[in-house]
Parts: C-alpha cells; sequence; structure tokens
C-alpha cells in the first residue's frame, strides 16, 4: 500500500486486514443509515474562513478537557469489542493514546478489563457506564473504575436498548469470534489478524466476565449483557450514579438542547453531544447541527464534548468553532488499530494534529482558546446579502 496520509487510508487498509463481520461492526451504522450520513456529510458542509498574513509560528494544541491538561482536543471515545480487532486492543489504544498525550476512555463493553487497561498505562483514563438492569454490575463497575484511578465516568444515555445495524446480523457477528463455515476463508485469509487475537489475552467481555465469575454464573457474557440493557433508564438513575461517583460525570448521548439542561440540573460535569456514531436512533440529527444550540443552553454550565464523524483535525476545528471543549474519536482511532495495531493509533492521532494544527494557522489562530465561530465561513450571510 502507497503512503498513509488520512483516515481514510487507514480505513482501506483496515477493511484488508480483519474479517468483514469485524470491520462492519465498525464502519456501519443502524437502520438506513441517514443519521450515520449526515454526520459525516454536515461536518463537510462546512466552511472555513482563510486568513492570512497573521503570525502563526507559535501554535499549541495544548488545552483541557474535564480538568485534565491534554495536548490536543482529541479524546479516544469507548468503543465495545476492541480487543477482536487486534490483540489487547484496549490496552494497545491506551498505550497509543497515553504517548500522544490524550486521555481513552474504556467501554464496559471492551474485551480487555479496567484492571487490564490499567495494569498497560500509567496516566488516567476514563471509564464508560452502561447501566444494565442488574444494578449490582454497575455499582461494582463503578467501584473497580475508581479503584483503577478512573478520573472520569461517562454514563451513556442514548442506549437504553440497541438499534439494528442490518450488517452485524447478516454477517452472523458473534463474541467470542467463531470459525464457521461462512467465515473459515475470511478468517484464513487474514492470517496477522488470527494470530494477533489469538495471542491476545481475552476474547470475550473483560469486565462482564469478571462480574458473572464473581458472582459464581456461568453464562456467557454477550447474552447476559444483551439481556441486561434497560429501556426503564431514567434520569433517577443519573441521580444514583451521580452518588456513587465521586469523579467528573460525564452523560454521553445527548443530541437536545432540553436533555442537556437536565444534565446539568443534575450536577454532571460535561456531556458528550452524541448520536452514537449514527448507531442508534436513525433519522436523528447530526451531532455537528445539534451542537451549537447545545452549547448555547448548557455550555456556561458544564463542558460540551462532540463526537461523530469526526475523520480529520479539521473536523474537529470545526466542531471547536460550534462550541464543543473537545471531540472524542471513535472509528478513526479503530481503522488505525484494525490497520496496524498501536502504530496505526499513534498514526491515526499524530494526522488528526497536525491536519488540526495546518487547519488553525490558515484561518489564523495561535491557540485553543481563541478559536470561535469567528474562523466559520458564514455562507447564509452571504447568501442573505445577496452575493
Ligand atoms: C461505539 N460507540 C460506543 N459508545 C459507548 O458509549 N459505548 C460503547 O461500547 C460503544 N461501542 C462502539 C463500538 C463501535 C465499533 C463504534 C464505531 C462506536 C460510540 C462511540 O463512543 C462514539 O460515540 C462514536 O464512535 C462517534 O462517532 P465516530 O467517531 O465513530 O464517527
Amino acid at each position: 500500500m502507497a503512503a498513509i496520509t488520512n483516515v481514510e487510508d487507514l480505513r482501506t487498509l483496515a477493511r484488508r486486514k480483519i474479517p468483514k463481520a469485524l470491520f462492519d461492526y465498525v464502519d456501519r451504522g443502524s437502520y438506513d443509515e441517514l443519521t450515520y450520513g449526515t454526520n459525516r456529510s454536515d461536518l463537510k458542509a462546512i466552511r472555513f474562513r482563510q486568513r492570512v498574513l497573521i503570525d502563526a509560528d507559535n501554535r499549541s494544541l495544548s488545552t483541557t478537557m474535564l480538568g485534565e491538561t491534554v495536548s490536543m482536543p482529541v479524546a479516544i471515545a469507548p468503543t465495545g469489542l476492541t480487543g477482536l480487532l487486534h490483540g489487547n486492543g484496549e490496552m494497545v489504544a491506551a498505550r497509543a493514546a497515553e504517548k500522544a498525550g490524550i486521555r481513552f476512555t474504556l467501554s464496559t463493553m471492551s474485551i480487555c478489563s479496567i484492571e487490564d487497561v490499567r495494569s498497560a498505562t500509567t496516566q488516567p483514563f476514563w471509564f464508560q457506564l452502561y447501566v444494565f438492569r442488574d444494578r449490582g454490575f454497575s455499582e461494582e463497575v463503578i467501584a473497580r473504575a475508581h479503584r483503577a484511578g478512573c478520573t472520569a465516568l461517562f454514563v451513556t444515555v442514548d442506549l437504553p436498548l440497541r438499534g439494528q445495524r442490518h450488517a452485524d446480523i447478516k454477517n452472523g457477528l458473534q463474541v467470542p469470534p467463531r470459525l464457521t463455515m461462512r467465515n473459515a476463508f475470511d478468517i484464513a485469509t487474514k492470517p496477522g489478524w488470527a494470530m494477533s487475537v489469538l495471542m491476545g489475552k481475552r476474547k470475550s467481555f473483560g469486565n462482564i466476565d469478571a462480574y458473572l465469575k464473581r458472582k459464581g454464573g456461568v453464562w456467557a457474557a454477550g447474552r447476559w449483557a444483551n439481556d441486561n440493557f434497560d429501556a426503564s433508564m431514567s434520569w433517577r438513575d443519573v441521580e444514583w450514579v451521580r452518588k456513587l461517583w465521586p469523579g467528573k460525570l460525564v452523560l454521553k448521548g445527548i443530541l437536545d438542547p432540553a436533555d442537556a439542561q437536565m444534565a446539568a440540573d443534575l450536577g454532571a460535569d460535561a456531556i458528550v453531544v452524541s448520536n452514537h456514531g449514527g448507531r442508534q436512533l436513525d433519522g436523528a440529527p447530526s451531532t455537528i447541527v445539534a451542537l451549537p444550540k447545545i452549547a448555547e443552553a448548557a455550555g456556561h454550565r458544564l463542558e460540551v464534548l462532540f463526537d461523530g464523524g469526526v475523520r480529520s483535525g479539521q473536523d474537529v476545528l470545526k466542531a471547536l468553532a460550534l462550541g464543543a471543549r473537545g471531540c472524542m474519536i471513535g472509528r478513526a482511532y479503530l481503522y488505525g488499530l484494525a490497520a496496524m495495531g498501536e502504530a496505526g493509533v499513534a498514526k491515526a492521532l499524530s494526522m488528526i494534529g497536525d491536519e488540526l494544527r495546518v487547519s488553525m494557522s490558515l484561518t489564523g489562530v495561535q491557540n485553543i482558546g481563541e478559536v470561535t465561530r469567528d474562523i466559520l465561513f458564514d455562507r447564509d450571510a452571504d447568501r442573505r446579502s445577496n452575493i
């Protein structure tokens, strides 16, 4: 393959490196993929104002997210099954994030456990919680995250039940992956992936396995989790988690200003404007279209983070201009991990950082604090004045 120069190149390589069922799990969205599509197309439609002759020699990407100093306004989003894309995937990605000076967020549905990631890193990481029907699991996992030194808990609120991704059903996606007649050829042609995952520490949901084992259960973690998504979850559960968790509390999956206000009322420190990467409510607005009103309604009361469709430094800059404190990236890092392991995650992060640095220069800003809506080209204003 020719030189890798952007995240799309990592995606192309990832498609060749891992089995189709796993690539599609990462790459696709729910139902007709309308929201998934607009996350990207609405970001693409935004234009910058090009400014010139502004001394851009001393640019800095450094900022804080949730009060923690980071090298750039980007964090790794929580993603399930990551350790099946590459052996020990979550440990590997957390290490790459740490080396790049940004935060990693571990999913409840990870393959490596909280303790695995703790042992692979020295800096704090963040933990994402699904509140399951079995509240005993939530209590225990919150305590484990606290013991592991996690500084922030991201409660995902946009998945009380699961939106359907057609591809996962058609591909027969399974955890742990199983060799079948249908996927035998696919797996046989991906020996690098097979070796890496085979050598990995785990093949099932590390956080859940540990809990079920302690409860003396013999259930399959995947089936247990499936049965335990809780459609009755409500704001009362957020209050309950707030009482249990002493660190920063973040609600992930907010797409409406009224919910952002509610999050602030209940004492959340931050929200992630997110539609789960277009994997839940199909037909919901793109996150970049939803962002400005949410930032306006609640940005003075809590920190507003953003995800959905971010594939480049330009995308990060656009989100910051429209009111985000920082961005989380899901697929952009997963493509890197699936393509090249730790080096691929590092590559994704360094490309995004470089793109951000150049775009800041060309829009005339020196540091992250200077980014405002003023760097965006206002096409509507031009249309209104009939230009
Ligand atoms: C996710 N996402 C997610 N979110 C979460 O809170 N817990 C999870 O376990 C997962 N799992 C997951 C798996 C995969 C393969 C993807 C792509 C996404 C959503 C994720 O945190 C984030 O919101 C989106 O990925 C952001 O969109 P982009 O960056 O992928 O476009």
